[in-house]
């Protein structure tokens, strides 16, 4: 998958792909990531990128010009499956769009800063526009790291054991089951002992009902 991002700042969206399952994934070519500095597209000479919203008020927006510039030069060589902008005013994103986006080739994310961007921008580029939750961050390079990883990490060969993925919190409407390791016990705390039957049936079962009855009391909203 190729996913190029349009940042002014590119150190907070590279940074989290050098480690960890990120960075296997670039060294394995599942993901080749490009990450575009928006101001390096400013054609004014002190670079400018934001300007006084048009009616006044606080806060600045980013201008349509370097973005469109950025994002036409890119438009050149890839054919988008989605162009996505980061705002908390966005779609929540959820497990089930991060399946679905995983089957992408080609995918654009644009991070905002400031008071967002020129809204031209939002009707003529952008297909989908994205939050991480409802909360407001400072901008959407945290949000569109967040996002990335959920998607990427669901490419086949990305994670060490395929199956594991099949097991997170979500995946099947449900949260995760609490996991244990040696030693068996510690500071008198114990692991359960159907853990440590080697009864998989027993162990499988124990595990549904601990997914259920955590959802139940933690998420009841996804039961329903
Ligand atoms: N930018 C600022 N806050 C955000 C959020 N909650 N989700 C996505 N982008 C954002």
């Amino acid at each position: 998958m190729k996913i190029d991002v349009l940042t002014l700042f590119p150190e907070l969206v590279q940074n989290p792909f050098e480690h960890s399952m990120m960075k296997r994934a670039v060294a394995k070519g599942k993901l080749q990531l490009g990450v575009h500095n928006i101001r390096d597209f400013s054609t004014n000479k002190h670079n400018t990128v934001d300007d006084a919203p048009y009616g006044g008020g606080a806060g600045m927006v980013m201008m349509c010009e370097p973005i469109a510039l950025c994002m036409d030069q890119l438009k050149v060589n890839n054919s988008y499956d989605e162009i996505i902008y980061l705002t908390p005013d966005g779609e929540k994103f959820n497990q089930q769009m991060a399946n679905q986006l995983s089957s992408a080739q080609n995918l654009m994310f644009l991070c905002g800063h400031y008071k967002g961007v020129d809204e031209r921008i939002r009707e003529n580029y952008i297909t989908r526009e994205l939050s991480i939750g409802d909360y407001v961050i400072t901008g959407g390079e945290l949000a569109a790291a967040v996002i990335i990883d959920a998607i990427v990490r669901l490419i086949p060969g990305v994670l060490n054991d395929e199956m594991s993925a099949l097991d997170d919190s979500f995946q099947d409407g449900l949260l995760s089951y609490p996991v244990y390791t040696r030693p068996a016990e510690f500071r008198g705390w114990k692991v359960p002992e159907v853990l440590q039957s080697g009864h998989a049936a027993n162990i499988e079962n124990w595990r549904y009902e601990q997914s259920v009855l955590r959802t139940q009391k933690r998420r009841p909203d996804l039961l329903k």
